[in-house]
């Protein structure tokens, strides 16, 4: 079976079908993105993924347990195996980078030592390449910044599965380079099954395993990010255009 199986997902408000129908699966260690335009339902299929909302219908298989009909102490647990790391990082600003990463392993792990929580906190800055930042706030960093510690603090429980919603979105194209870079040392580094929502696509094309495009709630293609280059679907080719002219342009 593979790390992550969808089936038939959906997931209705009274006024819309926000997502409809969706399946897909990602196996170990792979790195899916799923592009789509603003408003398509990629956050919500993100916050189904990680047992955030609760689905409608369906089944999401997260490392061969059903998660979408668990109950609110199963899914803490389940919880445990995954890293999330939210659009513009979600940092806590009344705690300093320190606390920001250890947050979930004191609440997990009531009695790990101060000496241990030293390590799991310089270990983190070191994988998401940052240095001695750990009395800062999160309003002293940059933007880049502080979605590497957002990074940092997704993989502090060490989770198999990292998820990841719209990480370059408001960065520089240098520091959205960096990000991307980093997403893929995870995934190739820790051995981590990733999945990266996003609308940016120089990111979504340097970073694949596979693409996946969701459209309006329906997830319209998944393939090898050459094969949705060239895709026939009229959906998909108007999406890349913007990203196919800027290819051709000369600068
Ligand atoms: N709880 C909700 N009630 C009603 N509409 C919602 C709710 N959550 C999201 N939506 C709508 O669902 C659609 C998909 O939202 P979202 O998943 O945030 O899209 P994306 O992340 O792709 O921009 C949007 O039209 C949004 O307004
Ligand atoms: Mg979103």
């Amino acid at each position: 079976m593979s790390a992550i199986v969808v089936k038939n997902l959906s997931y209705y408000v009274p006024e819309k079908k926000i997502l409809h129908d969706v399946s897909f699966e990602v196996e170990a260690g792979e790195i899916l993105s799923i592009m789509g335009p603003s408003g398509s339902g990629k956050t919500t299929l993100l916050k189904l993924l990680t047992g955030l909302l609760v689905p409608t219908s369906g089944e999401i298989w997260i490392d061969g347990e059903n998660i979408a009909n668990m109950s609110e102490t199963q899914l803490d647990q389940a919880r445990l195996k995954m890293g999330l790391v939210f659009q513009y990082a979600a940092l806590f600003d009344s705690l300093n980078v320190y606390d920001n990463i250890v947050f979930s392993v004191t609440r997990h792990k009531k009695r790990t030592s101060r000496a241990e929580l030293d390590n799991i906190v310089r270990d983190r800055l070191d994988q998401v390449g940052l240095g001695e930042v750990e009395w800062l706030y999160p309003s002293q960093l940059s933007g880049g910044m502080q979605k590497r510690v957002g990074l940092a603090r997704a993989l502090a429980m060490n989770p198999a599965f990292i998820f990841y919603d719209e990480p370059t979105s408001g960065l520089d194209p240098l520091s959205a380079h960096n990000i991307d870079t980093l997403i893929q040392n995870t995934g190739r580094s820790l051995q981590v099954t990733s999945v990266v929502v996003s609308h940016h696509l120089p990111s979504i094309f340097r970073i694949s395993d596979r693409v996946a495009m969701i459209s309006e709630g329906e997830l319209i293609a998944i393939d090898l990010p050459e094969h949705i280059r060239d895709s026939k679907n009229n959906i998909v080719r108007a999406f890349l255009e913007p990203e196919r002219s800027a290819r051709n342009d000369t600068f």
